[in-house]
């Protein structure tokens, strides 16, 4: 296991203590007024005492009219500045590094919830049975992508001054940014679609606007797909040519994953042969751009035991192991791996029976957001919750909050 336990230093000077990341994962355990609650902060210090070199929140939004879901934490200005910071001190005196991860949903925003979607383009998302809890977007105005990007600094800056030790973009998955980069769902012909390097521009302005708000030597970091899996979508070549820029900008840390709620190969893989006994989803793509760019880099997707982590470590194409789920289910991971009690991580995918729900994740991820809130609010992970309670609790939260739309 010497791998996993090195530390590792980013090239701003920054150490991570182990290669082990806790991969982001919304908890939608924010309060109703989108602050982070009591609960949530809890469940960081116990993650945190679990000694796992980094840690990134769950998606926490850049303006309270642009919801991802109904408890998402907000990050627009100073209101909740002092739970920010109770926050950021978690992880105190554990030498755990803590970055938020920032995000805009852009179309992918329930329409239960917010007053108006926006998008790059007019294009809808195209879910089968789920299309219908979605809105066409509006396209964006050269005035309103201007003010995002500033979003983008501003949460930033701000968590930063609160005490977190770095951030991370949210390019992947199928979110705003993502959408930016992909010409399904940005058909634009002015300054910000067509050409990649015209769809690349927004990820762009977005890192250099953190930059510039959070000074030269802050952790910056972004995940990102290596495809959107779709034909007509964000390819591989495109993703390379991307994380090629973003490593010229001086971006410190890029991770990868994979898919969009359209296709979420994130949580289900891609079945491709060669990385299904790897088990690590997005392998093969890591080997290439490791060949491509110095920056370092974190795979998320797929691993699931200590042997795989280490030997991915060993052969040299990846920096840190991003792990999600199983951070549900073995809250004090990173030293459970250490200790040698745990070798194996199984994940279940809980089911309801309902054919597009279950394919496109509707019980699976609320059930891993209960898991997070049980050990926010100090119970054990629950294996045997059942699909049908998480999938009524996510129904549930998006209810109440269509009534106190912001
Ligand atoms: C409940 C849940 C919430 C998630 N929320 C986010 C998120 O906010 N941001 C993100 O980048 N990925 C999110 N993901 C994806 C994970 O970060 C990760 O990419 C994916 O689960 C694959 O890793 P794993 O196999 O280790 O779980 C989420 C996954 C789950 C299960």
């Amino acid at each position: 296991m010497k791998n996993i336990i090195s530390s590792f230093t980013l090239p701003n000077g920054s150490v991570l203590k182990n290669r082990i990341a806790k991969s982001a994962m919304s908890e939608n355990f924010g309060t109703r007024n989108h602050a982070p609650s009591k609960g949530l902060i809890n469940t960081y210090k116990v993650w945190a005492k679990g000694n796992p070199g980094l840690l990134i929140t769950g998606n926490i939004m850049v303006d309270s009219m642009a919801l991802g879901e109904a408890r998402n934490v907000v990050v627009e200005d100073y209101k909740d500045f002092e739970l920010l910071k109770e926050w950021a001190k978690s992880v105190e005196g554990t030498d755990v590094h803590l970055w938020p991860q920032i995000n805009h949903p852009g179309r992918q925003a329930f329409a239960a919830i917010n007053r108006e979607i926006v998008g790059p383009s007019a294009v809808p998302l195209k879910m089968g049975g789920a299309s219908k809890m979605f809105k066409t977007p509006k396209a964006l105005t050269e005035e309103a992508i201007w003010d995002i990007i500033k979003r983008f600094g501003t949460t930033a800056r701000i968590m930063k001054e609160a005490g977190f030790t770095g951030c991370q973009i949210h390019g992947a998955h199928g979110y705003l940014v993502s959408q930016f980069l992909s010409s399904i769902s940005n058909v634009r012909t002015d300054q910000w679609g067509g050409s990649l390097t015209n769809r690349a521009r927004f990820v762009l302005e977005i890192y250099r606007e953190i930059r510039r708000q959070v000074g030269s030597d802050y952790p910056i970091g972004i995940k990102i797909n290596s495809a959107d899996f779709q034909r007509g979508g964000f390819t591989e070549k495109e993703s390379m040519e991307v994380i090629r820029l973003l490593g010229n900008e001086g971006i410190d840390l890029i991770e990868i994953s994979g898919g969009t709620y359209e296709k979420p190969a994130m949580v289900q893989g891609i079945q491709k042969q060669s990385t299904v006994s790897r088990e690590a989803y997005f392998l093969d793509y890591i080997e290439k751009a490791r060949k491509l760019i110095k920056t370092p880099l974190l795979l998320t997707g797929g691993f699931r035991t200590v042997k795989v982590m280490e030997k991915a470590l060993e052969d040299g194409s990846l920096d840190v192991i991003g792990l999600a789920r199983p951070f549900c289910l073995y809250p004090y991971l990173a030293n459970q791996i250490f200790d040698g009690s745990v070798k194996q991580f199984d994940t279940p995918t809980p089911k309801i029976g309902i054919k597009f729900l279950d394919k496109l994740g509707g019980v699976e991820l609320p059930w891993y957001e209960l898991q997070i809130q049980r050990i926010g609010n100090g119970k054990s992970p629950k294996t045997d919750l059942s699909g049908i309670f998480a999938f009524w609790f996510s129904l549930k939260s998006l209810f109440f909050k269509s009534f106190w739309k912001n």
